[in-house]
């Protein structure tokens, strides 16, 4: 392992971009890409606990990805039964809880099920939460959390508001990575993004490895990150007020 536990960021947000592109080049229907993107992601889960990164969260289908084409859409919905069906025992085997985050309202009952089952199944393992957003949009969690509030008549809050979005259960993210080079946050994680370090990587996700994981890590251990503060209070020179 190319890094030191000590700059190892505790949780690493992914959006898993590119598998299209991966399929079209290779002349394959774009749901080629996305078994292969399962796959990478299997992959990367491990590569995550190897490096003992503690929160791992992935954008596999946004609130926009809906007014794709039918076939695709009905596709990766068979994909994540699929893939679950197949990778349970195995993120149990290796200690990983599984989190599906987004709006269920829209699936069928078959899809909703097979991640209630996940989900419970994995829920007392305590190496690497792995959140999987899925049919997710950062606006959406934004809405939902204030609904929420207003339905119970409280205070809106920034701690209230943080408190009552779907990814309250973990910290912010430390690392965003995004994979096939485009340069945007596509409604992923509005607000928990804040302060995030942003890596941006031109390799398409099917083809995402250690190697470039490590290099995302590695530019993120280079990073000062300052929350605000002047570099003088950051490296202890100056004690914040
Ligand atoms: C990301 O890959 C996966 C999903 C959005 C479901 P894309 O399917 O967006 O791949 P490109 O961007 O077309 O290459
Ligand atoms: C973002 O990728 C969503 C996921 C990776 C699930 P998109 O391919 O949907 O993003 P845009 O359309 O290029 O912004
Ligand atoms: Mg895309």
């Amino acid at each position: 392992m190319a890094t030191s536990a000590s700059i190892v960021p505790h949780h690493v947000a992914i959006v898993m971009d590119g598998n299209g592109r991966w399929a079209k080049k290779r002349y394959l229907p774009r749901i080629a890409g996305h078994k292969q993107g399962v796959d990478a992601l299997s992959r990367c889960v491990k590569a995550c606990l190897a490096r003992g990164i503690g929160v791992l969260t992935v954008f596999a289908f946004s609130s926009e990805n809906w007014n794709r084409p039918s076939e695709e859409v009905s596709g990766l919905m068979d994909l994540v039964v699929l893939a679950l069906a197949k990778k349970v025992q195995s993120l149990n085997a290796n200690g990983v809880q599984i989190h599906f985050i987004g709006d269920r309202q829209r699936f069928s009952e078959r899809v909703r099920s097979a991640l209630v089952q996940a989900e419970s199944s994995t829920a007392n393992n305590q190496r690497l939460v792995f959140n999987v957003c899925f049919n997710y949009g950062g606006r959406w969690d934004i809405a939902q959390a204030a609904q929420k509030l207003a339905s119970r008549g409280e205070a809106i809050t920034e701690l209230s508001l943080d408190r009552a979005m779907a990814m309250s259960h973990v910290p912010d993210p430390d690392l965003l990575i995004r994979t096939g080079g485009e340069l945007r946050i596509s409604n992923f994680l509005l607000w928990q993004l804040a302060y995030s370090e942003l890596y941006f990587s031109d390799k398409l996700w099917p083809e995402f490895d250690e190697a470039e994981l490590d290099k995302a890590i590695a530019a993120f251990a280079s990073r000062e990150r300052r929350f605000g503060q002047t570099p003088e209070q950051v490296s202890g020179l100056l004690h914040p007020t």
